[in-house]
């Protein structure tokens, strides 16, 4: 049995990465054929041909219009996946369908529901509006993750690996000094850890960027809503300079840096990372030194859990943690994923006692 967590949306693309081609891609160990309608809508359907399993995406297949065509025999499927003509015979066969996905475009992503369809309506998906607004400019890649997704997300988690892994882009001393506090929304299924630097050391990522000289207050809030979608919300601002008491923050500079968190297979995961400012916002110079610099902070990630995940695979089940203050926030979305799990599954095993640091 799987344990990717099911009847769940999961991001599966950015819009701009489907069209009028066919594209494919492997999400929670399916996999999936998008592709646009002439209208401009995007589709998700198996990847499979019924009749002798060709893969859609696979050249000759073709679109004709609003049909793909398989590129074996020519099994013909409309674009709900229903096989509208089939080689030498008349009678299309009741049951040639391809299974289809609900899929929703929103945020710039491709989302995707996995799991039983029905539940797709009242299931949420979350939001990260900033990737798709007017006031906010943004960059965005995806990173092939050679790791399960839990991996990936204790690390997001656990943003104390900065000053560590990412020493000289985005960490300095004050992140692992500076203590979290942890919260969670049960009702709402989120996951909140805050930490907040009064006076620390502006990282290159963030001088760069906003121009900032000397020493920064640096708050970072993040808004975690299992399983797909991570939000850090990050403050940087001139030392002691606050948000005024009605929220307004005009001599802050806000940068909105999500991961959408999919998993490919049990042991491999799509690392989807936007970063959004709302500072420079026609700089180009900036829009490259974020993408770059970020880029590069994700694949000191890819390149450390690429590592772990091998030496969990080779090691026996059962090994035992250590964990500590640090840990909260990931311990806490364990537990929710954990609970979804069990949902997800339509079995109602007991929920795991919270999840506690020493
Ligand atoms: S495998 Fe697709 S038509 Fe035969
Ligand atoms: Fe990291």
């Amino acid at each position: 049995m799987t344990s990717i967590v099911q009847n769940q949306w999961y991001v599966a693309a950015y819009g701009r990465e489907i069209g009028r081609e066919l594209f494919s891609r492997t999400i929670c160990g399916e996999s999936i054929l998008f592709w646009r309608t002439e209208a401009g809508q995007v589709t998700a359907m198996s990847d499979r041909c019924v009749h002798r399993r060709f893969p859609l995406s696979e050249k000759p297949s073709h679109l004709n219009g609003d049909t793909v065509v398989c590129g074996y025999h020519g099994f013909t499927y409309g674009a709900d996946g229903v096989c509208v003509a089939v080689p030498g015979q008349k009678r299309v066969p009741r049951t040639a369908r391809l299974k289809s996905y609900p899929v929703v475009e929103q945020d710039s992503f491709v989302w995707v529901f996995i799991g039983d369809p029905d539940e797709a309506e009242s299931t949420r998906i979350p939001r990260a509006p900033w990737l798709d607004q007017e006031g906010w400019t943004v960059v965005s890649g995806m990173e092939p993750l050679k790791a399960r997704a839990s991996l990936l997300i204790d690390n997001l988690m656990d943003l104390s690996h900065e000053t560590y892994l990412h020493g000289g882009y985005i960490g300095t001393p004050e992140v692992a000094e500076t203590p979290i506090t942890t919260e969670v929304d049960e009702d709402a299924g989120i996951v909140y850890v805050s930490r907040h630097m009064a006076d620390a050391e502006c990282p290159p990522f963030y001088s760069t960027s906003t121009g900032i000289q000397g020493r920064i207050t640096r708050w970072q809030d993040i808004e975690y809503t299992p399983p797909c979608l991570y939000k850090l919300h990050s403050r940087i601002a001139p030392v002691g300079v606050l948000p005024n008491e009605d929220g307004t923050d005009p001599d802050a500079f806000h940068v909105e840096v999500v991961y959408a968190i999919t998993p490919e297979t049990e042991n491999s995961t799509h690392d989807f990372w936007a970063v959004a400012r709302d500072f420079a916002l026609d700089d180009e110079s900036v829009s490259d030194f974020l993408r770059e610099n970020n880029r590069t902070v994700v694949l000191q990630d890819v390149t450390a859990l690429d590592v772990l995940e091998q030496v969990l695979t080779g090691e026996p089940d059962g090994y035992q943690e250590l964990s500590i203050n640090i840990d909260t926030g990931g311990l806490a979305a364990r537990r929710l994923i954990a609970a979804m799990a069990a949902e997800g599954a339509g079995t109602t095993v007991e929920q795991p006692a919270a999840a506690t640091a020493p």
